[in-house]
């Protein structure tokens, strides 16, 4: 059943109590990508993650949250940018959440992708370009990581996991709201890669020098190949050098966020 409350004081908040609401399903349908390429939504569980939203300028379109005075400053802060309240009982907030023991808000939001046109290298010292990420705990932990570091952007190349699906927001730890997404097709981001005005650096297995040994100027990118086949050849061809981070004889090779991770940290030292 689905009742409106509102007062002079406060927002209009719309009551959820049963799983069979049609926005319940329909927020549910969030956890797929379909669903979220048609709409351009996505969802973000947590009060902390929700409350760094709103830092960086995104207001959900909607909040579900459970009756909480915990909750309630954000209610306000969410209200005021526009969202749509939700108060919705727990097995609603486990329903939307498909987790057990469902945090204490989840918002709904519009997702917001760059091209590379848009992107602007000397904003900053730092960038990440993927190509073809396949696993979204991989991306996720990625953004989280270049955010750390102060990256400009995350450049997602080719076909890849959806940087808004559930498993990638969760690893962001909220960083997909700091951080800019740019998209490219695989031409359009080597023709970017070797128009690269300051230091492009893949990160590659063979053909490649010590990372430590490597010179890096300001604005530096960084570019990291997929999971399984690694760097394209087209891609190791078009950037500016290839280095390799040293590992003991016999191992295959790192995983890639951590690669990335070791890498956005060692350029930066760098810088
Ligand atoms: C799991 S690895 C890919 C392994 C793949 N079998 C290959 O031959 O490249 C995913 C990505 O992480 C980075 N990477 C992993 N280990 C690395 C290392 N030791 N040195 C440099 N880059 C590495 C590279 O960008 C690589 O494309």
């Amino acid at each position: 059943m689905t009742e409106f409350r509102s007062n002079n004081s406060g927002p209009r908040v719309r009551e959820i109590a049963s799983v069979t609401n049609p926005l319940v399903k329909e927020i549910r349908a969030l956890h797929m990508r379909k669903a979220r390429a048609e709409t351009g939504l996505f969802l973000a569980e947590g009060a902390r993650t929700i409350a760094q939203a709103l830092d960086y300028g995104f207001a959900p379109e909607m909040l579900a949250y459970r009756s909480d005075p915990a909750v309630a400053a954000l209610c306000a802060r969410a209200a005021a940018g526009g969202a749509q309240l939700l108060e919705v009982s727990d097995a609603v907030l486990e329903k939307i959440s498909q987790r057990d023991n469902a945090q204490s808000a989840i918002g709904v939001f519009r997702q917001r992708l760059h091209r590379l046109a848009d992107l602007d290298p000397n904003s900053a010292p730092l960038w990440l370009a993927l190509e073809g990420v396949r696993d979204p705990g991989n991306l996720g932990t990625c953004i989280r990581t270049a955010d750390a570091t102060g990256a400009g952007g995350v450049i997602l190349i080719g076909s890849t996991c959806d940087p808004f699906g559930i498993e990638t927001v969760r690893a962001t730890m909220g960083s997909i709201f700091a951080v800019p997404i740019y998209t490219a097709e695989p031409d359009e981001a080597l023709a970017f890669v070797r128009g690269w005005s300051g230091v492009s650096v893949g990160t590659a297995l063979q053909g490649a020098i010590d990372y430590r040994e490597a010179v890096y100027a300001p604005p530096t990118l960084i570019v990291n190949g997929t999971e399984q086949s690694g760097l394209s050849d087209a891609m190791r061809d078009a950037c500016g050098k290839l280095v390799k981070l040293p590992m003991r004889d016999g191992v295959e090779s790192l995983n890639l966020s951590v690669a990335a991770g070791v890498m956005l940290y060692a350029v930066r030292e760098r810088l």
